[in-house]
């Protein structure tokens, strides 16, 4: 007897073809990791993070730009600046996470894909910690999962973008 299975494909994405740009940003006192609170945020430097994102972007065929500050309103520009040059955003905005209501503005007002994500898992610390101006104006968030908290949310948003 022949069995055939057939493999429906119409369903399945492109990763290929489609030219992806990723602004990642980096909030404040992420220029210090590797030195700060390595029991909390581990030991590679932002350096390295932006290294193995690149490196990730090449094998998923998208452009990583990543920009840190420590100032809120760079950040805002840099959010605004994102529109028609990149097609999504990966962001660690760091405490302004808990406070900024101006970078939630930002994300909203250019409609851009963003996928937030934290070295720490921020739900098992302290209660400030908790809540999170960017969440209700991402498409996600991943929490708690050290560097590859940055990798994961980078396929994430890739996936995002490129599904059908
Ligand atoms: C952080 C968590 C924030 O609460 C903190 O202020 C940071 C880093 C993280 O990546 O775990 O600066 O965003």
């Amino acid at each position: 007897m022949i069995v055939r299975v057939v493999v429906k494909s119409e369903k399945v994405p492109d990763l290929t073809l489609q030219p992806l740009s990723i602004l990642v940003l980096h909030g404040p006192n992420l220029n210090l990791l590797g030195q700060r609170e390595p029991g909390i945020y581990g030991s590679f430097t932002l350096a390295e993070i932006n290294h193995l994102l690149a490196a990730e972007g090449l094998k998923l065929q998208v452009e990583v730009y990543p920009v840190q500050s420590n100032h809120e309103g760079v950040l805002v520009d840099t959010i605004h600046e994102a529109f028609g040059k990149h097609q999504g955003i990966l962001i660690n905005a760091g405490a302004y996470t808990h406070t900024s209501v101006a970078l939630r503005d930002a994300i909203a007002g250019v409609s851009l894909p963003t996928v937030e994500v934290h070295l720490s898992n921020i739900y098992r610390r302290e209660e400030f910690r908790h809540h999170s101006y960017i969440a209700p104006v991402a498409i996600g968030q991943i929490s708690g999962f050290g560097v590859q908290s940055y990798i994961l949310g980078l396929h994430a948003i890739v996936q995002h973008l490129r599904k059908d």
